[in-house]
């Protein structure tokens, strides 16, 4: 049997490949490489030699991907395709609607096309999903377990929440139809660090995460690193989140490949359960690259909650899953060395 990897040539996606590739699975990837790098799967393919299958191809071609999964024998689904830029979903929500949810929909098609198949096709489907599906939670709610009400306040959370509703109403069917059909919606809070091997990293285009934005400002590529609101009710004033290491995150979905049983719809909070301010970051960032940044301080942007952190409880006494790099130098120390062999991502 194989696992798909959806947006596999992406930063989640080829961590996800890599592990699984280590595990010894067979995986076929299919990724559009809009925001992708066929660069990083060259590199994962090496010494994987038939166990990867790349295929450059929209997630949302239903009949391509029951081609797939019949002709490889997929299994299982990790569904990381999407497009995750909060900003740019606001600007281009039709954008984001077509990309994270119509795609899943045609993708879950095939799935339902693939029950039909001889060997009972897909069986196990994990979907990235996001704290952003979670809005501004209400102070009482943070940190944030699973039942925390979700109501997002941008296209992008929206177009995620669509994924997890279609993933659920199709799970339910299967259910009442007695189809062995198991699902996991994961909810990311801020992924961040590389390969500690540094063979594979983080290339986004452009880049908006704060601990691989702080690192192009260690490298020069960016004059200033802007703080946007030192006003917030946090300790120092600057937002707080939760940072979870890409390798555990990627430890995660495997646990929680393993553990789900026909007829099961899982769903976890997938983050340390503590969080690190801006300026802490900053500290870090400047602790590890021993360099010094220039600092601005900017206005707060519209939407940016105070602090948003995850309650990791529940995935801890389920799947006995607990984030092991919990210290941000850490997290920093593995990002720190992809951005510094290879300064410009991929393209280097
Ligand atoms: N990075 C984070 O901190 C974070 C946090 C929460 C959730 N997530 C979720 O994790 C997943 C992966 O995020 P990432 O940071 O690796 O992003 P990424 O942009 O690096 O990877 C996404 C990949 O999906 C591909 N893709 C997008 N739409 C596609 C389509 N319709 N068909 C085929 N391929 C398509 C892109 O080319 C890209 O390679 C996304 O679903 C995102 O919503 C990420």
């Amino acid at each position: 049997m194989a696992i798909m990897v959806t947006g596999g040539a992406g930063y989640i996606g080829s961590h996800a490949v890599q592990r699984l590739l280590a595990d010894g699975h067979r995986v076929v990837c299919v990724d559009n490489l809009f925001r992708g790098h066929r660069e990083a799967m060259e590199i994962l393919s090496r010494g994987a030699g038939a166990r990867l299958v790349f295929v450059a191809a929209e997630v949302g071609d239903r009949d391509l991907m029951l081609r797939l999964i019949e002709s490889h024998g997929v299994d299982t689904v990790m569904h990381f395709a999407a497009l995750a830029y909060v900003g740019e979903s606001v600007n281009m929500p039709l954008r984001y609607y077509r990309a994270n949810a119509a795609s899943m929909l045609g993708l879950l098609e095939a799935v339902e096309a693939s029950h039909a198949l001889p060997g009972g096709g897909v069986s196990r489907f994990v979907f990235s999903s996001t704290c952003a599906s979670y809005g501004e939670p209400v102070r009482e709610n943070i940190p944030i377990r699973e039942t925390c009400p979700q109501s997002p306040i941008n296209p992008y959370g929206w177009s995620k929440l669509h994924g997890e509703r279609m993933l659920m109403d199709f799970a339910d069917m299967c259910a009442r139809a007695g189809r062995p059909f198991a699902t996991a919606r994961l909810r990311y809070f801020n992924v961040a660090g590389s390969d500690p091997a540094g063979l594979i990293g983080e290339h986004h285009e452009p880049e908006t995460h704060v601990i691989p934005v702080a690192l192009q400002a260690v490298l020069g590529q960016r004059e200033a690193f802007t703080i946007f609101g030192t006003d917030y009710p946090t300790p120092d004033g600057t937002c707080i989140r939760d940072y979870v290491h890409v390798v555990d995150l990627v430890d995660a979905h495997v646990a929680v490949m393993n553990a789900i049983k026909p007829g099961e719809q899982r769903v976890y909070n997938l983050g340390i359960g503590s969080g690190f301010s801006v300026r802490q970051v900053i500290d870090s960032v400047q602790r590890v690259t021993g360099a010094k940044l220039n600092i601005k301080e900017g206005p707060r942007r519209p939407g940016d909650p105070s602090e948003l952190f995850a309650d990791p409880r529940k995935i801890r006494e389920e799947l006995n899953w607990q984030a092991r790099h919990t210290d941000l130098d850490s997290i920093v120390q593995t990002a720190w060395r992809w951005f510094r062999e290879h300064p410009r991502g991929y393209a280097e």
